[in-house]
């Protein structure tokens, strides 16, 4: 009998909609001697509208306890603006718990069609999600004022960028032997140089894998023109986060893209999210589409090891799909769906 302990924040819009969602299918999927004890938290734009806070203070240290964290979405800029939303609530996650690697699949579900000619690609995005060009290291001088004055400093540290790039390579091994090392070191001189220097280095011990660097606009262009080329791409916190919308695109949209922030040395929980935002225009009305977050939700059960489980969610989800369910935004409601996949399983 095996019990997981997993803290749900739904937050915001349809990460309530779609966390519901998730939780019944992965619940299903766990059927047998493995059980999940769910807690929510109610945490999210009301209550900050409610508390004066997006989570309580000690927040990060309630949620310490438990074996991996399920989120919906963060963020409903009417009612919270979202650089106070999202630094009061997902970001911080992230970060304390170090979550350093993000990591999103990229892959056409069978009867989705993209906006592309290519079909047969699987690319597994690994993003720097602690640091790099989301630090926080900044500030504003002289507000208000003609002579205002904003930076924001990317931090590329040498422990940062060797653990992601290990990471990268390790996926990399595991898959089809094939990374590719996201760069702009004809442009930035200090952090990109430093990034391409590292990624020889770790390669170094690695000489089963075979490593391309790419400057991020040629790879923004790549995964549109030759997506199939690539297997493991890893880049840095916004490089990532730019191209994982456009992985998002490719795949189909953003309603079937998934991500899990991963602590890979599991001395603190990790976060699974769906990549898209809260649609506060469809907040509500159970249409938003739960696949990203149902995919993401078996991303947890793999990472607990319930690597059956979650291979039997992936494979109800393309058996959905492949009867035309949920393969367009708007086609079906989020229990037309939730319902053909806990079906198929
Ligand atoms: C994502 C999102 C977040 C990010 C936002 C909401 C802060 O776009 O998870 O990709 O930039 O990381
Ligand atoms: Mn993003």
């Amino acid at each position: 009998m095996t019990n997981y302990k997993i803290a749900a924040i739904p937050g915001d819009g349809i990460g309530v909609d779609v966390t519901a969602a998730a939780l019944e299918v992965a619940q299903a999927a766990c059927a047998g001697p493995t059980t999940l004890d769910v807690t929510e938290f109610p945490w999210s734009c009301d209550h900050y509208l409610e508390t004066g806070r997006m989570m309580p203070e000690d927040g990060i240290a309630q949620l310490s306890g438990f074996d991996a964290i399920y989120l919906g979405a963060v963020g409903w800029p009417e009612k919270v603006s979202d650089a106070v939303s999202l630094h009061g609530l997902l970001l911080p996650i992230r970060k304390e718990f170090t979550q350093y690697a993000n990591i999103r699949p990229h892959r056409l579900l069978p009867g989705v069609d993209g906006p592309l000619k290519a079909e047969a690609f699987d690319i597994l995005c690994i993003r720097e999600n602690t640091e790099g060009e989301y630090a926080g290291a900044g500030g504003r001088v002289h507000q208000g004022q003609e002579g205002e004055v904003a930076v924001e400093t990317s931090i590329f540290t040498r422990t940062g960028v060797e653990r992601i790039l290990r990471f990268a390579f390790d996926q990399a091994r595991a898959r089809r032997g094939k990374l590719a090392s996201v760069t702009k070191s004809n442009a930035q001189k200090y952090s990109m140089v430093f990034w391409d220097e590292l990624t020889q280095k770790v390669a170094r011990d690695y000489p089963d894998v075979e490593v391309t660097s790419y400057h991020v606009d040629a790879m923004a262009a790549r995964m549109v023109m030759a997506p199939e080329s690539l297997d493991v791409v890893v880049a840095s916190n916004l490089f990532g986060d730019i191209l994982t919308d456009l992985g998002a695109a490719i795949q189909g949209g953003l309603g079937f893209a998934a991500s899990a922030n991963i602590n890979p040395d599991r001395n603190a929980p990790s976060m699974f999210e769906p990549v898209h935002g809260s649609a506060p225009d469809i907040a509500g009305k159970g249409i938003a589409s739960p696949l990203a977050a149902i995919w993401s939700a078996a991303m947890m059960l793999d990472h607990l090891g319930e690597t059956v489980a979650a291979a039997r969610i992936l494979g109800a989800m393309e058996a959905t799909t492949a009867q035309g369910i949920g393969t367009r935004p708007g086609q079906n409601t989020t229990s037309e769906i939730t319902n053909a996949v806990l079906q198929a399983l």
